[in-house]
């Protein structure tokens, strides 16, 4: 058990004796009344008296861009974030322990995302020299020479979800540092503790002030921090509702710098010239890692209806060959789902499908054992149903089957989301009509593979309530920074 008792703020592990709140883990262990989620440590139920003691801090060392951090050479911040990424390897074993028990995410998947945040950290060291050696160029036109400077912007929130808690939070928190903000970060409330053994890190990598946390049920600390009108810069990868309802705290909303990855509800098209075994293993991975906990996962597949029978039942095999258990088991497929209800609402998904005519095409699909949800594949989908819009993150596919190809693109134009789709296609001139409408649809088009994040060079956006602003090393940089300029005539003065 880990029982965090303190918080940085302002440089200083501050020490914590006020509430606290239990952590489970979503890992069930047999007891005396049969199988229960172990409480595996405690952390801060933090205040607003300490939250606006954060904002403080954060606001001082900034210091209206006047401050250490703020005004520190490329090279400089570049040397304190080499220190914290060599500093945050000494943790790796402990952090992917409490991945794996906080959120039961598989060893391979833990170890994954701690290897993949330090790959990625060390890419935006790499992409922020690159910008560096650009904007240092200068230019002239018009009698004018000119060179941009990539600027801060202020303070920054940063709030990352519950399935990535390491790499998604870092997603914004590191590039957002680099660029010399200071910021105010909240861990999310299931995944807390994998960020207690970092925070050394970042107190002796960092002038003091640059990185605080904050703690405490979001809702409670959260909108006071935005109604403030202090917060530069919302970072925020959650739910499009408790995002808009964040950013109309804040006073100057319509100036807000807001970075958001938010709800998604992405779809896989096969058409009847797919590749079904492909598909199948591709669909498999999009809608079942990490339990379908993904904002990018497959979330429903349209099937063209002359190979629907062939594709259920090629994906019903496949899926009935998943391993699942503990996160700790070798080759283990699929485990523990994280939020306690979460269960209870694929239950009432699957539930409501069936009473609008639809079945669970694999043997035990959806079946629970506490907080083990056996995966199902539903099928026929239809628009009466909840599996049709809502994003389930869980591990249910819902499949529906399609005459023309008109019918995926109207549901993606009809769809309040725009983040991905895949398209299975063996028909070069096919797949090629259908890329143009849905790059104007969504953000990322995937030809013959699932949808992902990664690899995390490339831009990682959405549409509609899918996004705001870009993240992934370059585009992340530009989204924590603006472009300043300073300027000059050539005139006879400027020419001393
Ligand atoms: O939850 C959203 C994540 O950004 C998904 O990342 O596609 O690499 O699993 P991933």
């Amino acid at each position: 058990e880990i029982h965090q008792r303190e918080y940085l703020c302002n440089g200083e592990m501050k020490k914590w004796d006020g509430e606290v709140t239990e952590v489970y883990s979503p890992v069930c262990i047999p007891g005396p009344d049969g199988l229960t989620r172990k409480l595996i440590g405690t952390y801060p139920v933090g205040t607003e008296k300490e939250a606006n003691e954060a904002l403080e801090a954060a606001m001082a060392a900034y210091d209206n861009g006047r401050g250490e951090w703020p005004t520190m050479s490329v090279e400089g911040r570049i040397k304190c974030m080499e220190k914290f990424v060599y500093k945050m390897a000494e943790q790796r074993d402990l952090v992917i322990k409490l991945i794996m028990w906080e959120i039961g995410k598989s060893y391979a998947d833990s170890s994954k995302e701690f290897d993949r945040t330090v790959d990625y950290i060390n890419m935006t060291i790499d992409a922020l020299k690159d910008t560096d050696r650009q904007s240092s160029r200068f230019e002239i036109a018009e009698g004018v020479v000119a060179q941009t400077r990539r600027a801060p912007l202020g303070v920054v929130l940063c709030m990352g979800p519950f399935n990535y808690p390491l790499n998604e939070t870092y997603t914004t928190l590191i590039p957002a540092i680099i660029m010399g903000n200071t910021i105010l970060f909240k861990p999310p409330k299931h995944g807390t503790l994998v960020h207690y053994p970092l925070l050394k890190a970042f107190q002796e990598s960092f002038p003091k002030g640059v990185v605080n946390t904050v703690y405490g049920r979001g809702a409670n600390v959260t909108p006071g921090l935005m109604a403030t009108g202090n917060i530069n810069v919302l970072a925020f990868i959650g739910s499009s509702k408790v995002a808009n309802d964040l950013k109309k705290r804040h006073p100057k909303i319509n100036r807000l710098r807001a970075v958001l990855s938010l709800d998604a509800k992405n779809a896989a098209i096969v058409t009847k010239t797919a590749n079904l075994p492909l598909a199948v293993s591709e669909c498999i991975l999009g809608s079942l890692s990490y339990n379908g906990q993904r904002c990018t996962a497959i979330k429903i597949i349209h099937v063209h209806k002359d190979v629907a029978d062939e594709f259920l039942k090629l994906l019903s095999e496949a899926v009935a060959k998943l391993n699942i258990g503990m996160p700790w088991v070798k080759g283990v497929n699929l485990t523990p789902v994280a939020e306690p209800g979460k269960p209870a609402y694929l239950k009432e998904c699957i539930d409501d499908a069936i009473a609008n005519g639809a079945r669970v095409v694999n043997e035990n699909g959806g079946t629970t054992v506490e907080s083990f949800v056996f995966p199902a594949v539903v099928y026929p989908i239809n628009e009466k149903m909840k599996l049709y819009r809502e994003e389930q993150f869980g591990p249910v596919i819902p499949v529906l089957p399609f005459d023309s190809i008109e019918e995926p693109i109207e549901y993606q134009i009809n769809s309040p989301h725009g983040m991905q789709v895949s398209i299975f296609s063996n028909d070069a001139s096919e797949t090629a009509a259908l890329i143009d409408p849905f790059v104007n649809l969504v953000s990322r088009v995937n030809i013959n593979s699932q949808c992902q994040r990664g690899p995390d060079v490339f831009p990682f956006t959405g549409r509609k309530d899918s996004a705001e602003g870009t993240l992934s090393v370059h585009d992340a940089l530009r989204s924590f920074s603006i472009r300043s300029l300073v300027a000059a005539k050539l005139n006879d003065t400027n020419k001393q």
